[in-house]
């Protein structure tokens, strides 16, 4: 009996001990910084580094801590930098090494940190050494890649076979995404320490982490058996070995480092998430699911809730979690998920409000801090994005109708949040004085951060007074969560908990005013509210539409 008290009272410090587990990254708000569409220093049509560097005021003065870099490495630039064919140098685009080193060092003299995206899973067909692994059997590279007599029946993500024929050597390699984005076989040993080596020549150049690309590929099923169901790619992801790999590279780099990693893990559940974010474990710190993103084309609050749920309650004690509902790869949350048109301000508000209330790192997209939207463009040939135009050419080769193919692939085309920032009114949104290398949005003449910096009640303003009061109040950073069961389907309810301090968040998902029940006892009169997303707050019980507050709880 003792015993057992004991051993209870053990295990509650160790939870207890992970949570109050306090460290710089758990409590800070990463801004994601696609620089080719964020700032032109140089008129070609690109944003670029220098850019960048030129804005760094701006995003300290949001109050972010963590900047996370889109790929800015050599590339051929199929896939926007995600083809790399040198890892050690900067695309010409982007800059070069000296503008990307004072990047670094003009972030961190503004106390905040940088974090590179990093490919491990693939390299540019260009790269030095698929050119070598491809022109022979006997390359000294061959088995840096993946190469097989016959295909299985697998989809990549962006091309209808995961397998190209390579005529010189008659075998076929495998390709998770375009044709120019060989994966690599992290079963070579080899392969895995020249990552490491890559790893560290950035982490000794002053990066604070990484975002890693695609983890959840790196390790590939043995023998590539055929899929009953080749359209669901689930069989690319968390296959055996992946772990092995992730505990060795934290052991050979991440853990020399102070440093903040975040890996992108599609089809990932939660149970499979803890492997990677388990502190016991050393792996990674954090990953980016997309049990939201792709499996919730539109809003629905009630499957959020249970996914919010599920995850809080597996990595609960023991890892952190990511918050976010847009980035470069998905439409912008305001058109996605919320209302762009007539409740543009009061939705960007009240689902900023939920991601930076609910447990994990919560990240801001370019632009999601002025609530920029996504776009239409006329024709197919004004997009850039290799998956949405892949696809558009696979179907319409089937023999579908293009305008309908067309239709289908506009709402969801990563060219949506890819659009230039937008700066200003002026030419071009102010983002560039050359001709961009994407349409701009039309919207900028009244979107656009030089509007939001005049106007106290604006997003840009709001997301501010968010972040502030996350770094004031350390219930939302570390405070356990609880949903409130509520009757609405409209109306998310939970609470943080910390100590003796509770806050408690309310946000109204719905074009409608609601007139609430009374919730679990409290008294929302009594309640001291941090924020709202409305002026004033005549009625306490009555929510308008997205209308979003932040009450402290006595
Ligand atoms: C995920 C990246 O976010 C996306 O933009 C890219 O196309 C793929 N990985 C392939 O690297």
């Amino acid at each position: 009996m003792v015993y057992c008290f004991f051993f209870l009272a053990v295990k509650r410090m160790q939870r207890g001990f992970l949570f109050v587990n306090r460290t710089w990254w758990k409590e800070t708000v990463v801004y994601q910084v696609y620089w080719r569409s964020f700032f032109d220093s140089d008129g070609d049509g690109y944003g670029d580094l220098e850019g960048v560097i030129q804005k760094l005021d701006y995003i300290q003065d949001l109050g972010a801590g963590v900047i996370w870099l889109n790929p800015c490495y050599e590339s051929p630039d199929v896939d926007n930098g995600y083809d790399i064919s040198d890892y050690y140098s900067v695309m010409e685009k982007a800059g070069d090494m000296n503008t990307l080193e004072r990047l670094i060092r003009e972030t961190h003299r503004r106390g905040m940190k940088l974090m590179m995206d990093v490919v491990l899973n693939h390299t540019s067909d260009q790269h030095p050494w698929f050119i070598d692994a491809r022109s022979s059997k006997q390359s000294k590279y061959r088995d840096y890649y993946i190469w097989r007599d016959k295909p299985n029946n697998w989809r990549s993500y962006f091309t209808p076979s995961a397998w190209e024929f390579d005529e010189a050597t008659e075998q076929y390699y495998f390709h998770s995404f375009a044709v120019q984005q060989p994966d690599l076989n992290w079963d070579n040993p080899e392969l895995r320490q020249e990552m490491y080596r890559m790893l560290r020549f950035w982490l000794d150049k002053g990066v604070d982490g990484f975002r890693l690309d695609a983890i959840a590929l790196l390790a590939k099923q043995e023998n590539f058996p055929d899929s009953d169901e080749p359209e669901n790619l689930s069989y690319l992801t968390n296959n055996p070995k992946l772990h092995d790999y992730l505990r060795e590279m934290n052991e050979e780099v991440f853990s020399k480092y102070d440093i903040f990693t975040v890996g992108e893990a599609g089809f990932t559940t939660p149970e499979q998430g803890l492997l990677y974010v388990d502190e016991r474990r050393r792996e990674l710190n954090t990953i980016f699911h997309f049990q939201v993103l792709d499996e919730m084309p539109t809003w629905d609050l009630r499957r959020f809730q249970t996914i919010q749920t599920n995850w809080y309650e597996t990595l609960k004690g023991r890892g952190w979690n990511s918050q976010f509902l847009n980035n470069h790869d998905h439409t912008r949350l305001v058109t996605r998920y919320g209302d762009d048109t007539r409740y543009r301000a009061e939705s960007a508000k009240a689902f900023a409000t939920m991601i930076h209330t609910l447990p994990g790192v919560p990240y801001i997209y370019q632009g999601e801090e002025i609530g920029m939207t996504g776009v239409r463009f006329d024709s197919i040939d004004d997009y850039h994005d290799v998956a949405m135009k892949n696809k558009y050419y696979e179907e319409v080769g089937k023999g579908h109708d293009p305008k309908d193919v067309f239709e289908s692939l506009v709402k969801l085309s990563r060219d949506n949040s890819r659009t230039p920032m937008q700066w200003s009114s002026a030419l071009n949104a102010g983002f560039s004085t050359g001709t961009p290398w994407i349409k701009v949005n039309p919207n900028y003449t009244s979107v656009n951060v030089e509007e939001d910096l005049k106007r106290p009640d604006s997003i840009y303003r709001y997301y501010q007074a968010l972040i502030r009061l996350r770094k004031q109040y350390g219930v939302i950073v570390y405070g356990d969560f609880a949903t409130i069961p509520y009757s609405d389907a409209d109306v998310y309810v939970y609470t943080r908990r910390l100590g003796t301090e509770r806050i408690l968040v309310i946000v109204n998902f719905s074009l409608y005013e609601k007139r609430l029940a009374p919730i679990a006892e409290i008294a929302l009169d009594k309640a001291q509210l941090l924020i709202g997303n409305y002026p004033e707050v005549a009625q306490p019980d009555t929510f308008r539409p997205f209308e979003a507050r932040v009450y402290h709880l006595a």
